[in-house]
């Protein structure tokens, strides 16, 4: 199969170039074994990131025949193509081949506090009902891949809108009944570059190799901010 394979060594090259290969595809074969064999067989100067291999850590995340994808979790003759081109997350600075610069995501990540706010309960255990849970399930399977980020164009226009995983995680501890955070976690995306910043557009959600509705949780998010500005609970 033809592996057609975005380049770019911001120390050596002075425009992004494309290498292609010839790679042996069989049953089964994942996009993330093939590149794999391009470095062991073919180019040992390709770089990716990767490191769990099942869908769990979410490095291996890259744009694929026109989709984001998780290399380790596609397998090639799912692509039902003839040609595979792969390039790495579009909208982030690229450091080398498909390995981004993922500092902006980390940096938005973090400002939402994205742990559990539970000061001034000591060492009590805190309890949470099996349906309380639930509500928040979906959301837990977010492994922070930056498919919905790099697919957003808000994110691309306005560099300090928070973007759909810190919204996405923000809507994680908000909706969990054990967090204290409440309206401090409320304030810090109800700013400027916060939930208003979403136009709906839904790419985060096509983009997400988890199948999050992430676009529903930034307008529960917004729902509740609502009802905070007019004195209701949240
Ligand atoms: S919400 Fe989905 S696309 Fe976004 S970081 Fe989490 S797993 Fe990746
Ligand atoms: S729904 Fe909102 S966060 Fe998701 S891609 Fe569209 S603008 Fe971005
Ligand atoms: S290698 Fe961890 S998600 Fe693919």
């Amino acid at each position: 199969m033809k592996f057609t394979v975005f380049r770019f060594d911001p120390e050596v090259d002075k425009e992004p170039r494309y290498s292609t290969y010839e790679v042996p595809v069989g049953e089964g074969t994942t996009l993330l074994e093939a590149l794999l064999w391009i470095v062991d067989n073919a180019d040992g100067s390709l770089s990716f990131r990767y490191a769990c291999r099942e869908a769990i850590c979410g490095a291996c995340a890259m744009f694929v025949n026109g989709k984001h994808r998780l290399a380790c979790k596609t397998q090639v003759k799912d692509l039902r193509a003839d040609e595979v081109v792969v390039h790495p997350l579009p909208h982030l600075p690229i450091i080398k081949d498909l390995v981004v610069d993922m500092s902006g995501f980390w940096e938005k990540y973090r400002a939402i506090r994205p742990y559990l706010i539970a000061e001034g309960l000591g060492d009590r255990e805190l309890y949470q009902s099996h349906r309380d849970r639930q509500a928040i399930d979906e959301m837990l399977n977010c492994i922070l891949c930056a498919c919905c980020y790099s697919s957003c164009p808000m994110v691309w226009t306005n560099p300090g809108y928070l973007g759909p995983a810190a919204l996405l995680k923000a809507y994680r501890f908000a909706a969990d009944t054990r967090d204290k955070g409440g309206r401090e976690r409320l304030k810090l995306v109800a700013g400027e570059d916060g939930v208003w910043r979403c136009h709906t557009v839904f790419n985060c959600a096509e983009a997400c190799p988890k199948d999050i509705n992430i676009t529903w949780s930034i307008q529960a998010l917004k729902r509740k901010l609502a009802r905070a500005a007019v004195g209701l609970k949240p």
